[in-house]
């Protein structure tokens, strides 16, 4: 598991052109999901296409210590026997969720409206990041949450014996929130009420509405008002896991910022709480072209033709924009480098509460990389130095964050120098055949650090 292993340093240096097709693994946010829904529907679910990242299988070992039975029939090809809404047997031992935000925040929701106790942990990134934001929703349903302080793991969450429906306003724009509040909301009798004024990613809610649950979303001037009803019999389903957006954005950035590259990346979500990205993109003057638009396990997706693109521009994020691309901007920011003119991201200081401090993370590499950098809490902007303009030749520190990793091993790809990250272990978390499927469309990425940096 990343954190507790040796650090693997990795380097990548000029690359390419990038020529053939990058078919990335499934969904992260989706994969956990249709495991912990499967595991509270009464029988049988099937999922195909299910990422077997570090995170998700985290998520697997979860979902058994919790009593479901959870199989891998073959590559992506998973079963889940669920025990019902409010069915989960106590866990025997510390519950490990390794460096998942999503998976431990998401778990937590779901037993803590059962009666019983579980303790959960992960590796040094996730003990660092604030669990407040769950177990305060949490506690309006009758749970109670014991961990170290400012609310970080290890800690015990005390499940409800007598729930209680709740309403709740997010104070944050965060998907693993609302997604906590409404699994507890699953097993309180009545109507569990979550708004949230910016919308975020949506899978929750699709999802429910698949495994059978009611629920409905208004929109108002407060925002999207999402009404579940309690105690539903979930159905199994068969769940067809699309590929990941958030996994698409790397070899999409380094098709942009290779020379001659020319790629195609196919099944890429055009969810709107998923696109921001590629929006931003466009509006840069990235040439992407969206082919073959269709749904694919219920997401609506399209086949990108990605282009290098040597006339980027650096442009203005909207700040309302950043939940459709919070996982994006570390990426986003390595396309700003080799683009011409600043790129000005405001409104992102979740970002500081990821897998690392990503604002901090990316600045620190970048300056390293030899890019300007502007930065303060909630903003961070990117000097570009055009196409092929990034002088590189630096180690940048990942953190334990695998969108670092990846971030900084892009950028290596157009770099005058080569790039090392200090340790691309975490990688596995999200993306295991990263390395493999870019090296495969022409990318230069080795193990070992560089020599001369
Ligand atoms: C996720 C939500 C986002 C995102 C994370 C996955 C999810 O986190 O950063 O990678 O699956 O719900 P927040 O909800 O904390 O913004």
């Amino acid at each position: 598991m990343s954190g507790h292993g040796d650090a693997q340093p990795m380097t990548s240096a000029k690359s390419g052109p990038l020529k053939g097709t990058a078919a990335v693994p499934g969904d992260k946010s989706i994969s956990h999901r249709a495991l912990i829904f499967g595991a509270m529907a009464v029988g049988e679910t099937r999922i195909t296409g299910l990422l077997e990242g570090q995170d998700v299988l985290d998520t697997a070992r979860a979902m058994r210590a919790f009593g479901a039975e959870v199989t891998q029939h073959g590559p992506g090809a998973w079963s889940v026997h669920g025990v019902g809404v409010g069915g989960f047997s106590e866990p025997a031992d510390v519950i490990d969720c390794g460096n998942s935000g999503t998976g431990v925040r998401l778990i937590m929701g779901t037993m803590a409206t059962t009666a019983m106790t579980a303790t959960f942990t992960g590796d040094a990134s996730l003990r660092k990041r604030p669990m407040g934001r769950v177990t305060d929703p949490l506690s309006l349903f009758g749970a109670e949450a014991y961990g170290r302080k400012g609310g970080r793991l290890p800690m015990t969450v005390v499940g409800a014996a007598n729930p209680v429906p709740v309403r709740y306003a997010l104070p944050v724009a965060s998907a693993q929130v609302k997604s906590a509040v409404l699994l507890a909301g699953l097993n309180a009798p009545g109507e569990t009420v979550v708004i949230e004024r910016e919308p975020t990613r949506d899978h929750s809610e699709r999802m429910l509405l698949g495994f059978g649950a009611e629920l409905s979303v208004e929109k108002t001037s407060e925002g999207h008002v999402i009404t579940l009803q309690g105690r539903p019999e979930l159905r199994p389903q068969t769940v067809a896991v699309p590929r990941d957006p958030s996994s698409a954005a790397f070899p999409t950035c380094a098709a942009l910022i290779v020379e001659g590259s020319d790629i195609l990346v196919p099944g890429v979500s055009q969810n709107l709480t998923r696109n921001g990205l590629y929006l931003t993109l466009s509006e840069m003057g990235a040439e992407i072209e969206f082919q073959n638009p269709r749904t694919e396990g219920g997401e609506p997706v399209a086949d990108l033709r990605v282009r290098f693109s040597d006339n980027m521009k650096g442009i203005e994020v909207p700040p309302e924009r950043a939940p459709s691309m919070i996982d994006e901007y570390p990426i986003l920011s390595v396309v700003a480098a080799f683009a011409s003119g600043r790129t000005v991201m405001r409104g992102v200081k979740e970002l500081r509460v990821k897998e690392s401090d990503r604002i901090d993370a990316m600045a620190r590499g970048l300056e390293a990389c030899g890019v300007r950098i502007e930065e303060d809490e909630d903003t961070l902007i990117v000097h570009g130095l055009g196409a092929g303009g990034m002088p590189g030749g630096a180690t940048c520190a990942t953190h334990l964050d695998h969108r670092i990793a990846m971030s900084f091993l892009v950028a290596g790809m157009a770099s005058k120098a080569p790039i090392s990250v200090d340790d691309a272990s975490p990688i596995v978390t999200s993306f295991p055949i990263f390395e493999g499927l870019m090296n495969g469309l022409g990318a230069s990425i080795r193990r070992g650090a560089a020599q001369n940096l």
